[in-house]
């Protein structure tokens, strides 16, 4: 059986859910962590009995480790996951893939040159309710899917962004609402629904202008190459973290993921998934997926199949988080 060395770069908040995932599988070792700030690190460290460091350079000498999980601020996305590949390490890196798409196409490149597998981490894919809703609508079990909508109201306030210089700028976080919260239901629309072929949409600050300078809110129209039509809003401003809502409206059925799935089929069927099905960990409104993600990574680099996940599909909710941006200042619908 293949093992693997791991190194974490980064030990904040979600680190600890990457590194808890690693050290309950049988055949992955977490190897070292890193953090700029070393007393983080050195806690990590002691944590889970490892090596750690205070340069991700100096951890990327280490021919031992076979894959980095990167879990820093948005804008060292790119490099630390081109340094990584260039390394010779497989890559799983934490949402956003980048901050513009430039930079994305950039590690699409570096994979495809070294060989180096990298995986994004869209956790909510694998939750028991997303699995379901994607096997019901690629098994033509519910028809055409003629629409959608979703609907993100989570509250993030003045103490959230002041617990990380990174958060609520243009330069490191790369956006607000959009690129940090909101993109994993992007991902999922775009994952359930098939290409996108044009956006239209509005990114606004209402409430937390006095903290931040990106949007706190946003909305868009998206038309998909099927001609289905998603409707999307995103809030940062709201009382509490509200379960995600998403709706997909079909030929032959209507499926509702709120704080589980219901699916009404025209001729009288129901069917109710709850995410407690998973059984994993994680704050339930992030999803509880990334126990099953880390696994499935490591089941793949062992096989060697391909990611599930990869660059090109990241790309996609980063593409769509542009395209809001741009109408906003354009009022044009943005072509895929
Ligand atoms: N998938 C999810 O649901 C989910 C949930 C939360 C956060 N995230 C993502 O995880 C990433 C990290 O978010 P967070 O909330 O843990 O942030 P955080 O600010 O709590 O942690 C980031 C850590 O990176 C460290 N760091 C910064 N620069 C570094 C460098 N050059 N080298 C090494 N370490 C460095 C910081 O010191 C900090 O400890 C972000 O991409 C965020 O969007 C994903």
């Amino acid at each position: 059986m293949n093992k693997f060395n791991v190194g974490v770069i980064g030990c904040g908040n979600i680190s600890g859910i990457h590194m808890d995932a690693l050290s309950a599988l049988p055949d992955v070792t977490l190897y070292a962590v890193c953090d700029i700030d070393e007393s983080k690190a050195a806690k990590a460290a002691e944590k889970y009995n490892c090596k750690y460091y205070t340069d991700y350079r100096e951890m990327l000498k280490d021919s031992s480790i076979d894959s980095i999980h990167i879990c820093t601020p948005h804008y060292l996305h790119a490099p630390m996951a081109i340094d990584s590949m260039l390394a010779g390490k497989h890559v799983l890196c934490e949402k956003p893939i980048a901050i513009t798409s430039e930079d994305a196409q950039e590690m699409i490149r570096v994979s495809g040159e070294t060989g180096k597998k990298l995986e994004i981490c869209f956790q909510n894919r694998y939750n028991a309710t997303s699995v379901k809703i994607k096997e019901i609508l690629d098994s033509g079990s519910a028809g055409r899917i003629l629409g959608a909508k979703a609907f993100v109201t989570w509250k993030r306030d003045k103490d959230y962004y002041a617990s990380g210089a990174w958060r609520g700028t243009w330069e490191q976080e790369g956006g607000g609402v959009l690129i940090n919260q909101s993109i994993h239901t992007l991902d999922l629309l775009q994952w359930f629904l098939g290409d996108v072929d044009k956006i239209k949409g509005n990114a606004d600050t209402r409430l937390l202008g006095d903290y931040i300078e990106v949007e706190d809110t946003a909305e868009a129209t998206i038309v998909f190459k099927n001609g289905a039509t998603g409707l999307f809003y995103a809030t940062n401003c709201y009382a509490t973290d509200s379960p995600v809502e998403i709706e997909i409206f079909c030929e032959k059925a209507v499926l509702k993921l709120s704080d589980g799935l219901n699916v009404t089929y025209k001729d009288g069927r129901t069917e109710h998934i709850t995410e407690a099905d998973t059984k994993t960990g994680g704050k339930a409104y992030w999803g509880s997926g990334h126990a099953a993600l880390i696994k499935d990574f490591y089941r793949r680099l062992g096989t060697g199949e391909d990611m599930p996940i990869d660059g090109f599909q990241a790309l996609t909710s980063l593409k769509m988080i542009e395209a809001v941006y741009k109408s906003t200042k354009t009022r044009e619908y943005v072509k895929f």
